[in-house]
């Protein structure tokens, strides 16, 4: 975990074994399913293009298939390579960067997907509005929350083995850039960053250990399934399908077009950044000259040159 300058704390997977330490063979083939069979019920059926935010090691990119082109933002520049060697170049672009400085011009998306992501962010309406920025009108955004309000937080604070309350609306920090979130938290700030909340999916309703240990990942996952959509929300995760509201007042600038080629924005001024080479960008505004470059085939957004 880092502090970066300017930012509010990041939760940095640089180097991490995410893949393999919290995946592979680690007995979550339930966890994968099930969030793969929300995101199918709540996805656009057509897209021009997508944004990946906090993509990792692109687990879930598959599902994106779909759209014209996908994006993958992360701040992690080995979870950006990893994703790269198993997806490779033709259909998607690798960007570092931070959600809280973002490198692309307005409204340039019309899908995004947050999965596992926004319950290491600390300033959750910030990373919201800057998201909202980059979508066009009309744009659909899948967010994925971990739920402070699930059955066994009510139940261990019933027990009084909890001090924090799941019914009330702050979100809470269980470790350090681990927060969960109340649904009614997740609805208002939303709708304050420029969202409709369209529907709402209560995901891993069975993720515990005893049923995991005894009922096969597709079976577990099949029954998650068929309970997804009209479950209440009392589960450890929720999948939350928005829309971008084309009336938004924060909304900075005509949002761009999506048929044209992707256009970046410099992440520290905002300013339009304009080739200076094959790999290399530079940032027009007179008071920065900032140049970002795209190493390994992944733009890197994190530091200038
Ligand atoms: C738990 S992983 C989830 C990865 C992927 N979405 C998945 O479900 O497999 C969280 C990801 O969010 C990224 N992340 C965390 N904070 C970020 C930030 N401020 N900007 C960009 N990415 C961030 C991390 O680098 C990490 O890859």
């Amino acid at each position: 975990m880092t502090q970066q300058p300017l930012s509010p704390p990041i939760c940095d997977y640089e180097g991490s074994g995410y893949e393999a330490d919290f995946w592979q063979g680690q007995g979550r083939d339930y966890e994968d399913r099930v969030e793969r069979i929300a995101l199918r019920r709540l996805l656009p059926v057509t897209g021009r293009r997508a944004l990946e935010i906090g993509a990792g090691y692109g687990r879930l990119t598959s599902e994106l298939d779909r759209y014209g082109h996908v994006v993958l933002l992360d701040y992690s520049r080995t979870m950006l390579a990893r994703a790269r060697a198993r997806l490779g170049d033709d259909h998607y672009t690798y960007v570092a960067a931070d959600i809280y400085h973002m490198p692309f011009q307005p409204g340039q998306f019309d899908i995004a997907t947050m999965i596992r992501v926004i319950h290491h962010l600390a300033d959750v309406p910030l990373a919201l509005a800057n998201i909202r920025q980059v979508l066009a009108p009309g744009a659909a955004f899948i967010l994925e929350y971990a739920n402070k309000r699930n059955l066994k937080a009510i139940l261990r604070r019933a027990a009084g083995r909890q001090a924090w309350n799941p019914g009330s609306l702050e979100p809470v920090e269980l470790i350090p850039l681990n927060f969960n979130f109340h649904p009614a938290y997740m609805l208002m700030v939303m709708r304050e960053s420029g969202f409709d909340v369209r529907r709402r999916l209560a995901v891993s309703y069975f993720r515990l250990g005893a049923l995991k240990r005894v009922i096969p990942g597709g079976a577990l996952a099949a029954m998650d399934g068929a309970v997804q959509t009209w479950a209440p929300l009392y589960s450890p995760s929720v999948f939350s399908a928005n829309e971008a509201r084309p009336d938004w007042p924060g909304q900075q600038g005509p949002a761009g077009d999506i048929d044209q080629p992707l256009a970046f924005r410099c992440p520290v001024c905002g300013g339009d950044l304009e080739a200076a080479g094959p790999d290399e960008l530079i940032c027009l505004a007179d008071t920065c000259g900032r140049r970002w470059v795209r190493r390994d085939g992944i733009y890197d957004f994190k530091e200038p040159l």
